[in-house]
């Protein structure tokens, strides 16, 4: 009360002053208030707290180093907002759960332009899978959903299931081999099955050379080639030289379709009968095969890994993929794939709680993202800091996913752990807010259809280099930002036949 009365006479004393005063007490009102805020941005207290050291010195460890970089930026602050530069681009990383609830739903945040700047892996081809105009993007994201409606998505059950079945066959009776190489192999295999042509994906020795080439895509990719891609350094040629390669391919497959006038039951097809321009098919399989790819075959790679090493959620899971096969398939006479292929999408989608969970702890520990948007304006504030428009904002998901807050003993794998409750969006495996995974229900199917097969074909455990289990499974590593893959050398499968067909 005090405080109002003090405030009604002060604005009579400025009302009955003459207007000289009047001028003059406005003026140095402003003149406050401009100080104000402006001192409030230079003492930092507005703007996210710097990294310390020479901006120079943040490029390579965030390309290379990406986790313990930024948990660095987070304990050397002493912030859960920090920034930092790339070059003239000014990053800004979030943590902390009121920061992910601004950074997935604020508006003006953009996924492609911040993906442009600071991933760099995906083949970048002006028009094609760079520079696409937002109605080419969503047509692209069309296409995509039309893919893995149900009628097309139970189709590719049988497709993808004999192609694992003819990788899986050539393993032979026993062995060994690293899974973040095979199964990665394999799930190439079945992505580009589900998403390009028969052609293509017919030709093992073709799929083979887009791997190779995506591969060069991937160790291609060095700091230089992300932010100054018109430098030409041996690794842009390099890049420049495998993407055109890619491109001829696409092109290829695409040109012979439309020339045979033969139609066929594939993604490609409907691609073509859609009407759409050739960019945009190109843009389709060359942008989405390596998109969808990369995710899946980490986390087959990692499901793999942990059931290897966890012998109660393998039984779990076998017993799960054997019951449904009671019910579905009449005949066990029949080889495995052919018997897998009788259980119906609905079955797999669900009533595969324990697949589920199984891919849902996988994707917590070992899929190594961070988010990255940039701020098209206008400006914004989350948690009192400066998000400048045009600035970098990014999210790595080991802030929630690794946080023993959310998920006590973080790096424990344990499929039987409830959601998080305690914290708004306490999981964001497959995105969340503006931006959610396009690929979700065909990488699930893919990732189910793919384990399972593995699973009632074959025995395995986890080796080390010298062909004994190790006394724990190795820990993800979230620094390989594609593959979250372990030291090389550390981590085999080691495989047996059942006895049954494949
Ligand atoms: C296990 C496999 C996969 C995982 C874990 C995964 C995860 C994610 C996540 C977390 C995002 C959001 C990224 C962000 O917010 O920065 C995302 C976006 C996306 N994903 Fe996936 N993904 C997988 C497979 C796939 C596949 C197979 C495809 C396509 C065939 C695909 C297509 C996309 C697309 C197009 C977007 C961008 C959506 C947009 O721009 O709004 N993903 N994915």
């Amino acid at each position: 009360m005090p405080y109002i009365i003090g405030l009604h006479s002060a604005a009579s004393a400025f009302l009955s002053a003459g207007f000289a005063t009047q001028f003059t007490i406005a003026i140095v009102i402003c003149l406050v208030i401009i100080l104000v805020t402006s001192s409030l941005r230079e003492d930092g207290l507005q703007a996210p707290k710097s990294l310390p050291g020479l901006p120079f010195l943040s490029i390579v460890p965030f390309f290379r180093q990406r986790y313990d970089f930024l948990n660095w930026g987070f304990n050397v602050t002493g912030e859960s907002i920090f920034q930092f530069q790339l070059m003239s681009n000014t990053v800004i990383v979030l943590s902390g759960a009121s920061a992910r609830q601004a950074f997935f739903y604020a508006k003006g945040f953009d996924l492609t332009e911040g993906f442009k700047i600071l991933s760099g892996a995906i083949p970048m081809v002006r028009g094609v899978t760079s520079g696409l105009q937002t109605k080419r993007i969503s047509t692209i994201h069309k296409r995509l959903a039309a893919v893995q409606k149900n009628a097309p998505l139970s189709e590719l059950i049988p497709v993808i299931l004999e192609d694992s079945r003819r990788i899986l066959e050539s393993y032979g009776t026993s062995g060994i081999f690293d899974p973040f190489e095979k199964i990665y192999e394999l799930i190439f295999q079945t992505t580009v099955r589900s998403l390009s042509s028969s052609e293509i994906s017919d030709d093992a020795a073709l799929v083979a050379r887009l791997k190779t080439l995506y591969d060069r895509l991937d160790t291609g990719t060095t700091p230089a080639t992300v932010l100054v891609p018109w430098l030409p350094t041996l690794a842009m040629i390099k890049k420049l030289w495998a993407t055109k390669e890619i491109y001829d391919i696409v092109v290829r497959a695409i040109d012979a379709r439309e020339q045979s006038g033969i139609s066929r039951n594939d993604t490609l097809q409907m691609l073509v009968d859609s009407g759409d321009e050739k960019l945009v098919i190109v843009g389709f399989i060359m942008g989405l095969l390596i998109a969808g790819a990369r995710a899946t075959g980490t986390t087959a790679s990692w499901v793999i890994t942990f059931l290897g090493g966890h012998t109660d959620w393998r039984k779990k899971a076998q017993s799960e993929v054997e019951t449904l096969l009671a019910a579905h398939s009449d005949s066990t006479s029949k080889a495995l794939s052919s018997r897998l292929a009788e259980i119906p999408l609905e079955m797999w989608e669900s009533h595969t709680p324990v697949l589920d969970s199984i891919i849902r702890e996988t994707l917590r520990i070992a899929q190594p993202h961070t988010a990255m948007r940039r701020n098209l304006g206008p400006d914004v504030y989350i948690n009192d800091k400066l998000i400048p428009s045009g600035s970098y904002v990014v999210y790595p998901f080991s802030d929630v996913h690794l946080d023993p807050e959310i998920y006590p003993d973080p790096w424990r794998f344990d499929p039987s752990r409830k959601e998080a409750s305690n914290v708004d969006l306490g999981y964001v495996g497959w995105g969340v807010g503006k931006t959610t995974c396009l690929g979700t229900r065909l990488a699930k199917v893919e990732l189910k259809l793919t384990t399972a097969l593995f699973l009632l074909g074959f025995d395995h455990e986890i080796v080390d280099e010298t062909g004994e289990v190790p006394a724990s499974l190795p820990k993800p590593n979230w620094n390989d930002i594609l593959l979250c893959r372990p030291p090389q050398g550390s981590c085999y499968v080691k495989y047996k036949r059942t006895n049954l067909a494949l």
